[in-house]
């Protein structure tokens, strides 16, 4: 059933707003020739002002949180003017990228949240009962400092002292970064909000892989999002001579975290819904005759179910032992982020699907996927009730330039996201998280 009385021709607009500001928003890049956008960089402060100003624009209030995440807000309705302290539902996704990314993954949920707010603010449009907020978040990706899920956890206020000494490639601790940034790492706290003050968090994201692109639909309801853990892993052999060294005097690093590499595939592959990801993997000295002493690679598990993800992890420490027993080498890993998996809420699941049938007309329940990607509701899930749509890409790509949306799919999406916030405003407000 639809509920939002917009003509297609302004949905058609507000989908070529989003598809051009998407192509803006990726020349706001620290590379020419390639889009990264990490969080407390340059990048970031231009990209909120932007995206500031385009939330103005509909109407917003707006400001940047203590953790650099960027907030707009506004009550729809009658009585809109009034002192405003009503529960807000989120509209969200994210603004940081992973190095040489796409344009879609986490602004296009922004920017498609930015024109929802725009359509419903329409006088006669809608009247909310409930605060509209979009927030813009800072690192869901972890490219800077590993850890990810950095804003969205600043505003769930799960934000974790030990973070402050996380350092990136040049060695800069996130808390220096926040203070060249402009910002108090004292105050981080004041980025948290509480779970009264939330009735819902719903995000609007690229699938990222190619279910719906296989079954030829444009939209799908995510029933959950994978619990991801993410290491850095050191194997130390013997850095020696690559001609005078004989094979039986060998502790070659590279060796025996190729031969891990392979025992995550290998191991992962056994099992339904653990993905094991090997992504960055360094050799030192470095030299090329020089048998390698010493190897750093990362590490990122994820899994549908967190306790089948961890028993994997102790199946691969096992592996990885036997490994180094052999060849007289040593390992040892550093957990760099522990997320849990996140059910998306019963309800929010419902409106979600409403939106999608009353956004394509279909008769038949759409489609439900559990999403492998990370997400910002993955932090969120701690103070508020979490729901997401996904929209088709083309082959699934994502991290990659090539990731690509249609704009007629974005179009849908829009509608799909209004029509939920709709088919939730129709529903008794209910605020906080984990029901
Ligand atoms: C983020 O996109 C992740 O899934 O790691
Ligand atoms: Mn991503
Ligand atoms: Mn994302």
């Amino acid at each position: 059933m639809s509920r939002l009385g917009i003509d297609d021709e302004r949905i058609a607009s507000a989908a070529r707003r989003v598809m051009a500001r998407c192509d803006e928003l990726a020349k706001v890049s620290a590379k020419p020739d390639a889009i990264e956008r990490v969080y407390l960089s340059r990048e970031h402060a231009h990209a909120n002002r932007l995206v500031a100003a385009w939330m103005r624009e509909t109407g917003m209030s707006t400001w940047q949180d203590a953790a650099g995440n960027q907030i707009g807000r506004i009550r729809i309705g009658p009585g809109s003017a009034e002192p405003d302290d009503a529960p807000a539902l989120i509209l969200g996704s994210h603004l940081d990228t992973v190095s040489d990314g796409g344009r879609y993954d986490g602004m296009l949920g922004v920017l498609m949240a930015i024109e929802v707010v725009r359509l419903l603010a329409a006088p006669g449009a809608a009247t909310l009962p409930f605060a509209i907020e979009v927030i813009a978040f800072w690192d869901e990706e972890g490219t800077r400092f590993g850890k990810a899920l950095l804003g969205s956890s600043a505003v769930a206020g799960t934000w974790q002292d030990d973070w402050w000494s996380l350092t990136d490639a040049e060695g800069t601790t996130l808390r220096e970064a926040f203070v060249d940034f402009g910002l108090d790492p004292a105050q981080v706290g004041d980025a948290a909000r509480r779970p009264g003050e939330i009735v819902g968090y719903l995000e609007a994201h690229i699938e990222q892989g190619p279910q719906l692109d296989r079954s030829r639909e444009a939209l799908a309801v995510v029933s959950s999002i994978a619990g991801a853990r993410r290491f850095e892993l050191v194997v130390e052999g013997e850095a020696r001579h690559a001609g005078g060294t004989p094979y039986d005097a060998r502790r070659d690093a590279l060796l025996g975290a190729g031969e891990a590499a392979l025992a995550v595939e290998r191991v992962c592959r056994a099992q339904h819904h653990i993905i094991g990801t090997v992504g960055r993997f360094e050799a030192f000295p470095g030299g090329i005759n020089v048998v390698p002493g010493e190897v750093r690679f990362t590490l990122d598990l994820r899994g549908e179910l967190d306790p089948a993800r961890d028993e994997v992890w102790e199946r691969l420490a096992c592996e990885f032992d036997a490994i180094a027993g052999r060849r007289g080498l040593r390992w040892s890993a550093r957990e760099i982020h522990d997320a849990a998996a996140v059910r998306c809420a019963p309800l929010l699941q419902d409106v979600v699907g409403a939106g999608i049938q009353a956004a394509t007309g279909a008769r038949t329940d759409p489609i439900r996927l559990f999403s492998p990607a990370g997400h910002d509701g993955m932090a969120m899930s701690a103070i508020a009730d979490v729901g997401m749509l996904f929209l088709r890409n083309a082959d699934g790509i994502s991290h990659h330039p090539a990731e690509s949306v249609q704009r007629g799919d974005v179009a849908r999406g829009i509608r799909a996201l209004a029509e939920s916030v709709l088919h939730l405003a129709a529903e008794p407000v209910r605020v906080g998280g984990r029901r």
